[in-house]
């Protein structure tokens, strides 16, 4: 008789009663805004958890018990680091000991908008090199159809073991949604597909211990592609509503007033709303995934690059209104001194990567505006060239600014007291709704 179906129905329920009885070791590799949150919602529920973070700084702060992510908790974190169920290492000399290994590294874009995806290829190639029988990889970060089982499976079968037999592989994409207090990792559903049902059936066992409802698709990739389309469905609205502001600017209505009308319809209507463009590390970028990996297939997805097309030219259209607003006071742009109120991408949170703020504040600077930027969660930028400290929103100050445009509408900011002592104010964000302002032009 063969050994080999025994041996990997043995591997296969051993793994699963593991992680049952909570003795599996967890492996988080990228400790950053989904890895983190990740790590110490597993500990919370009684898993050791082994962190991988290259970044030794962060992986110092882990250890020591300091929170750097938003959505976490400083006090759960230090609890579970205190307690031996959290600690962080900057190498792969661990990975043996894992039984199941999460990757929640980056995937950005290059240059040319394609998928860049050095960090899940060089974590897959340290995995492989230590890979042992019994173990479950799976793949959190966003990425197009296909990746686990075109990239990332010929690199771990590289260690002569094979999938389903010895070792497991999933995608179950991470859709945390930073400074959302009603949906959190725990209690938004998350999709697991398997590159096979065994990979399948443990992965589902494993997201179910901390998770409230595990949806699983039937492959890795339709896990995959459920990711980036959600990504796509969002860029493509926010894009539809920015289009309708450009329109509404031309024909001199007021687009926050026909959303709002038009989002009394009880059914078939959902809100999106427009803006200064899209950041973070999503919705400017997943779309992309797919679009590059539609073309292989000789396939045009039309709706993404439009969108993408659109968002983009946001900031440009602000920098334009900002314009007018300047022109109206008998002020050039190129002598004007402008407060960018807000920087992070969208409101309450620290993240500033890919944030139109830093497009809107280039253009600004390239028309030779003085600017600066105030925001409560961001006390310095520097990217390409914009090199800024947050200023404090003094309110004897604001009237010093030609213009403040709001571009993130953070709760904290007292926005009736900006509104009182701003000589004008271009809002982005419709942040200053109700408080009767005669001062305030809207995007
Ligand atoms: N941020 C979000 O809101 C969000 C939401 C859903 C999905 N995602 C996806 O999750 C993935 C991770 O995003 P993020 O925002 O957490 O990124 P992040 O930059 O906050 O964190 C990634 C971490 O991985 C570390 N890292 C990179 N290469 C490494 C390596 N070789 N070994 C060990 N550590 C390494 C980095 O130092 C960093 O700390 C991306 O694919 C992203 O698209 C992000």
């Amino acid at each position: 008789m063969s050994q080999a179906p025994t041996m990997s129905a043995d591997l296969l329920a051993a793994l699963k009663a593991k992680i049952a009885n909570k003795t599996a070791l967890v492996g988080v590799v990228g400790l950053g805004y989904v890895g983190l949150p990740f790590a110490v919602e597993k500990a919370k529920v009684g898993f050791h958890v082994l962190g991988i973070e290259q970044n030794p700084r962060r992986a110092d702060q882990v250890n020591a018990g300091v929170n750097y992510i938003g959505d976490v908790h400083d006090d759960e974190l230090t609890e579970v680091v205190k307690n031996g169920f959290v600690t962080a290492e900057t190498n792969f000399g661990r990975i043996a000991e894992m039984d199941v290994i999460v990757i929640c590294v980056p995937t950005p874009l290059n240059k040319n908008l394609a998928p860049d995806l050095q960090y899940v290829r060089a974590v897959t190639s340290e995995i492989s090199q230590q890979l042992r029988p019994g173990q479950l990889v799976s793949l959190e970060s966003t990425t197009y159809p296909g990746t686990c089982e075109e990239v990332m499976l010929p690199i771990l079968e590289e260690s002569g073991l094979r999938v389903e037999e010895d070792f497991y592989l999933a995608h179950s994409p991470e859709r945390v949604d930073p400074g959302n207090k009603r949906y959190t990792t725990k209690n938004t559903h998350k999709v697991v597909g398997g590159v096979g049902p065994r990979s399948l059936e443990v992965a589902t066992e494993f997201y179910g211990q901390t998770i409230l409802n595990v949806i699983p698709v039937s492959s890795a990739k339709a896990a995959e592609l459920t990711k980036v389309f959600e990504n796509t469905f969002r860029a493509v609205n926010i894009a539809l509503v920015n289009e309708l502001m450009v329109l509404c600017d031309k024909m001199d209505l007021n687009v926050w007033e026909v959303l709002d009308a038009a989002f009394t319809k009880p059914f078939g209507i959902m809100p999106f709303y427009p803006g200064p463009g899209v950041g973070g590390h999503c919705i400017p970028l997943d779309p992309h995934y797919l679009e590059w990996k539609a073309r292989e297939l000789n396939f045009t997805t039309r709706f993404i690059g439009l969108a993408g097309e659109i968002n983009r030219s946001m900031p440009a259209f602000v920098v334009e209104k900002a314009r007018r607003c300047l022109n109206a006071m008998g002020i050039a742009s190129s002598r004007s001194s402008i407060l960018i109120l807000g920087i992070a991408y969208k409101k309450d949170i620290d993240d500033w990567r890919e944030s139109p703020a830093l497009e809107v504040i280039k253009l600004l600077i390239d028309e030779g505006a003085k600017v600066s930027y105030h925001d409560p969660h961001v006390p310095k930028v520097s990217e390409h060239g914009v090199e800024l400290v947050s200023v404090p929103l003094d309110p004897l100050r604001l009237g010093n600014y030609d213009l403040v445009v709001i571009v993130t509408d953070h709760t904290s900011v007292d926005y009736a007291s900006v509104v009182k002592n701003a000589k004008h104010i271009l809002d982005t964000r419709n942040s200053t709704k109700g408080l009767g302002a005669t001062n305030v032009t809207l995007l």
